[in-house]
């Protein structure tokens, strides 16, 4: 190793293996990993005519001069190209499939809805008429600010329609976060509901946007979809009931042909400091990305019944709940609430109820439904099931088995995908008809996508050594800047590695080239000069049969520079005590090395999470070092964890 200090001790060492099924193969549209092998390849040799090739699946009004014009750090791809993203998601549908359905949504109450893809169709385009008459112009901004209903799709689809930028505002976040998104933005509308159902309480939406846009000047109206017909505050001036607007409307409004390069959404991110990050993606390579990766990585039939349980307010649900799914012309299922709501097998119970077939979750619901133990799972048939995903952050291998056996069956392959709200689409993922999965393992990019692990200078480090994960060339659905903030684009993402797109986190390739994600740089640990990713300290800590869950921060120590400390909550059942404690302790020490050895472990009730399901490290770390909490922690999904985790560490 050249310089310790630029790569990333690797400790861990899965094993297992498992291939895809030969049935699941046989019928995919990628069915072995020769093919894979072979496309990606191809790919890579010649980019620019690997994409011309696959945007033939998209509809064009009129067809694109430049596959990609790309003057580092800035993209255009298919450059003069006129297309629609509604078009693409509706219209086109209409000749072949108008009776399927598109979308399939179940409310928290219980209640559930069927949107064939000709009832989407005139939602959209008679909502899409009704902006209009309310004078909005191509590029406008509009803030949603809506619960997991139809609606909230339908009125993405409807901004599209006519080229205005959405942007979608998570309902759990605060009129805090509204403001600033509104000030940031300049937007002219917001779209809201009068509340939304959460663990049977009522969100007050319509309520936080009054608030949000006192003595702001840019929003002119407000639309309100009436979910809960509760009393809000309404002004006749200024708000507008969805249902009165479309009622008066006669109209349906065409798909205008826009740019392949005008902007199609802003999704802001919240990052560790200050000021929300306006990730802008645009309307041609956003779709064709979303498009094409749905339908490999899901390896979408015609029958599916496809259910991503993210929530629209993330990129997530706008890439796989709203436009690959409908691109594809596939039937996708949206949930309203929560996991646990009324009961803990509710998400089970809506997988038999609708005869889910793909299932795409997060990390952080799987350790959840682990700590709650299989019993649960245990009453439901899933036997509809055939393909299981997850995304957000790394798996534990153990974490993975549980998914792997107790949900699928051991009969679904699980894709793990890795990407980012700034990369669009899924970038590394397994395609689950060619590729042998390892669990913990998001295994081999997409064709088309360079990815690569490099230490400090940039250059490839040799198999299984940790170092940055990089993507070394443009892709279509990138993030084209941040909006009205460009400088802080080329700084934040291409300043580090010239020429490349840097992630943030940090991985290692094995020696079959298999990803294996080891954390956010941000986090990483130095113990006696040693640099070790959260990730796999986190995995041994959670490869103990007592453990549901498991977070590793670094804090400060005299002699080896930096400490490692572990918060733990424990399956159900089990106790927390000294004991425990150090038993866990002595597990990771042989499990995979002494360096790795937690100075200390504490037992919590559960760990600080980011609204998204994320746990968040910076936390824990100040609480471990005790010291005092600054910054914004408006992302924890309950602040109250600050003063119960403090608790503990008295
Ligand atoms: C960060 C991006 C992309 C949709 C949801 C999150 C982490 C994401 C994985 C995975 C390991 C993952 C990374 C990434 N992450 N998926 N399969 N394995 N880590 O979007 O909020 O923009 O977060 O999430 O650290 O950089 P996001």
């Amino acid at each position: 190793m050249k310089d310790a200090s630029e790569t990333l001790e690797s400790l861990l060492k899965e094993k297992r293996s498992f291939s895809p099924p030969k049935l699941f193969s046989a019928a995919a549209h990628v069915p072995d990993l020769k093919s894979y092998q072979a496309l990606h390849t191809k790919a890579l040799k010649n980019p620019d005519a690997f994409w011309a090739e696959q945007a033939k699946a998209l509809h064009w009004f009129h067809p694109w001069e430049k596959t990609l014009v790309w003057d580092a750090p800035n993209a255009k791809w298919f450059t003069k190209g006129k297309l629609n993203v509604s078009y693409n998601c509706l219209d086109r549908h209409l000749k072949t499939q108008p009776h399927k359905t598109a979308i399939l949504w179940e409310g928290e109450p219980g209640e559930v809805r069927k949107l064939s893809y000709q009832d989407l169709y005139t939602e959209v385009a008679t909502f899409a008429a009704c902006l209009q008459t309310l004078g909005l112009k191509k590029a406008d901004r509009v803030i949603l600010y809506m619960p997991m209903i139809p609606e909230l799709a339908i009125a993405m689809l409807a901004c599209s329609r006519i080229g205005l930028i959405h942007s979608v505002i998570f309902g759990g976040f605060s009129a805090q976060a509204i403001r600033d998104r509104v000030e940031d933005s300049k937007a002219k509308l917001i779209i809201t509901a009068d509340g939304g159902y959460r663990r049977g309480k009522i969100v007050e939406l319509k309520r936080n946007v009054d608030q949000a846009i006192q003595n702001t000047s840019s929003v002119e109206h407000v639309i309100v979809y009436q979910r809960t017909k509760h009393e809000i505050p309404f002004h006749p001036k200024k708000d507008f009931w969805w249902h009165e607007l479309t009622a008066k409307n006669k109209n349906l409004a065409d798909a205008l042909p826009l740019d392949s390069e005008d902007p199609l959404f802003i999704l802001y991110t919240s990052g560790t400091t200050g000021k929300p990050k306006g990730i802008l993606h645009t309307t041609a390579g956003y779709l064709l990305q979303a498009h094409v990766s749905t339908k490999w990585v899901f390896d979408l039939k015609d029958d599916d019944i496809y259910w991503c349980t993210a929530d629209i307010g993330w990129i997530t649900g706008h890439t796989y709940i709203v436009y690959g799914p409908l691109s594809n012309g596939a039937t996708t299922l949206m949930y309203e609430g929560a996991p646990n709501h009324p009961h803990p097998g509710r998400f089970w119970e809506i997988i038999d109820r609708h005869k889910v077939s793909i299932f795409y979750t997060s990390p952080t619901a799987l350790r959840a439904f682990i700590q709650w133990g299989e019993k649960i799972p245990h009453e439901y048939a899933l036997s509809t099931l055939r393909l299981l995903g997850t995304v957000g952050e790394p798996i534990n291998p153990e974490t993975w088995m549980w998914y792997y056996s107790v949900i699928g069956k051991e009969k679904c392959p699980i894709v793990d995908t890795w990407w980012q709200t700034e990369t669009g689409s899924i970038m590394i993922s397994p395609l689950p008809g060619a590729t042998p999965l390892k669990p913990g393992s998001a295994t081999l990019p997409l064709p088309g996508i360079d990815a690569e692990v490099v230490d400090g200078k940039g250059n490839p480090v040799p198999p299984n050594t940790g170092g940055f994960l990089v993507i070394r060339n443009p892709w279509p659905s990138m993030l084209r800047t941040i909006y009205n903030d460009h400088d802080r684009y080329s700084e934040h993402y291409w300043k580090k590695f010239p020429g490349m797109y840097w992630t943030g986190d940090e991985a290692r390739r094995d020696e079959e080239g298999y990803f294996w994600i080891l954390g956010r740089a941000d986090d990483v640990i130095k113990v006696s000069g040693h640099r070790l990713g959260t990730s796999e300290i986190e995995s041994s800590v959670v490869s103990h049969p007592s453990v549901a869950e498991c977070a590793v921060v670094g804090i400060p120590h005299k002699i080896k520079g930096e400490c490692i400390v572990a918060f733990a909550t424990l399956k159900q059942g089990h106790v927390p005590s000294p004991e425990m404690a150090q038993t866990l302790i002595n597990h990771v020490a042989k499990e995979i090395g002494t360096i790795a050895r937690p100075e200390e472990i504490r037992l919590v009730p559960r760990l600080p999470k980011t609204r998204s399901g994320k746990i968040m490290r910076r936390l824990l770390r100040k609480i471990a070092a005790k010291e005092e909490i600054v910054g914004d922690t408006t992302t924890l999904e309950d602040p109250s964890i600050i003063e119960e985790l403090s608790k503990s560490m008295a």
